[in-house]
């Protein structure tokens, strides 16, 4: 069996823009889901999980999609990709997979991009060599959309697949999906600047299968269609959002509307080689807005970015689709752990569970690794 491994992600900055036609700035995170693959014959697929250890799941290939609703909630995202390379006329003869997650679940780190992606550059090389990356990441977010249920935009499987070491990826979403090249790798070092990037998993789980992400989108789209718009990307100033009329919907709208400009400050910092110190205000106004306009904060993800400012931090957000999930805080390196500690001890005091902490650089995206 050969090996490929894709990772999970955090935004710099972008959040719930990517369905709205707009622009994001992930890193692919250095944690990983490796999936062992080889062909077989005889039409079965069978998959295994490291993480569901005697929970494999054996299937026909051609009749996956006959047995979506029996197979488990987990199984549903690699057996997804293998019935989405089907459904486009890619010939899978069988099938072995092993799949093994680092990309910690729920966490709001992409954890189902990184196993989805893990399986479809594997099924490319096995498979269908001619399929290029902008399918590629199509192919992993049908499969979570229309096969497991998760009503994803592309941020997660771009990043999977599109993000390199050392680099920002900077992802215009409309002109990437109408086939235009649509992004563009910054340089990101925080080192050279002597900082890092501190991740607070707050331990909330957070679902995409749950409801709130999906009304987040209808809401979008209803205020777009309001606007006469084809999507909140093309609002051309924040002044216009006085047209709609439900309050709610133009809160989102504004969220979104900020946010892509957030997106195109940053990204510009970036490519100037400014101090990333310069960006921490614009991620702060990135979760008062996510929190106050778009509601997708939780108390504890409010609580790790307010500890996390008040013990220096230059910014902190929480990234990610929210309703539980992690913050990112730009920290200089000789106080990261001063930092970690400061919201550990705040969680402590705000009776909520111990956060996990760790720090991040930006890694390479899907890959063979063997
Ligand atoms: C989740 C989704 C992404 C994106 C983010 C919010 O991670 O999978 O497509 O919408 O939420 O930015």
């Amino acid at each position: 069996m050969r090996t490929w491994v894709a990772p999970g992600r955090v935004n710099i900055i972008g959040e719930h823009t990517d369905y709205n036609d707009g622009f994001v700035l992930p890193i692919a995170l250095p944690l990983v889901t490796r999936c062992a693959a080889e062909t077989t014959v005889g039409g079965l697929v069978r998959v295994e999980s490291r993480q569901r250890p005697g929970e494999a799941v054996r299937a026909e290939v051609d009749e996956l999609a006959a047995a979506r609703d029996r197979l488990p909630g987990w199984a549903r995202y690699p057996l997804g990709v293998v019935a989405e390379f089907v459904r486009r006329g890619h010939s899978v003869p069988g099938l072995m997979l092993e799949l093994d997650g680092a990309v910690p679940i729920g966490a709001g780190l992409s954890s189902s991009a990184a196993l989805s992606c893990s399986v479809a550059i594997a099924l490319r090389d096995l498979c269908a060599p001619s399929v290029a990356d902008r399918e590629l990441i199509d192919i992993a977010r049908a499969a979570e959309n229309d096969f497991a249920g998760a009503p994803t935009g592309v941020l997660d499987q771009s990043a999977a697949v599109l993000c390199t070491a050392g680099h920002a990826l900077f992802l215009d979403v409309r002109r990437f999906t109408a086939g235009a090249s649509g992004y563009e790798q910054i340089p990101f070092d925080l080192a050279a600047f002597g900082l890092q990037l501190l991740v607070i998993d707050t331990g909330q789980p957070h679902e995409l299968v749950d409801g709130g992400y999906a009304r987040r989108r209808d809401q979008c789209e209803a205020a777009a269609a309001e606007l006469g718009v084809p999507a909140l990307r093309d609002v051309a100033a924040e002044a216009d959002l006085a047209r709609i009329a439900d309050t709610v919907c133009r809160r989102r709208a504004r969220h979104v509307v900020t946010e892509n400009a957030r997106v195109v400050a940053v990204a510009e910092k970036l490519r100037q080689g400014a101090d990333p110190r310069e960006i921490g205000p614009i991620l702060v106004a990135g979760h008062a807005s996510l929190r106050d306009d778009f509601e997708v904060s939780t108390a504890a993800l409010d609580t790790a970015v307010a500890a996390a400012l008040d013990a220096g931090a230059h910014g902190a957000r929480m990234v990610g689709g929210g309703f539980g999930g992690s913050a990112i805080a730009l920290v200089d390196r000789e106080r990261t752990e001063a930092v970690a500690a400061a919201v550990g001890e705040r969680f402590a005091r705000s009776g909520l569970a111990e956060p996990r902490t760790f720090v991040v650089v930006p890694a390479d995206g899907a890959r063979r690794e063997s």
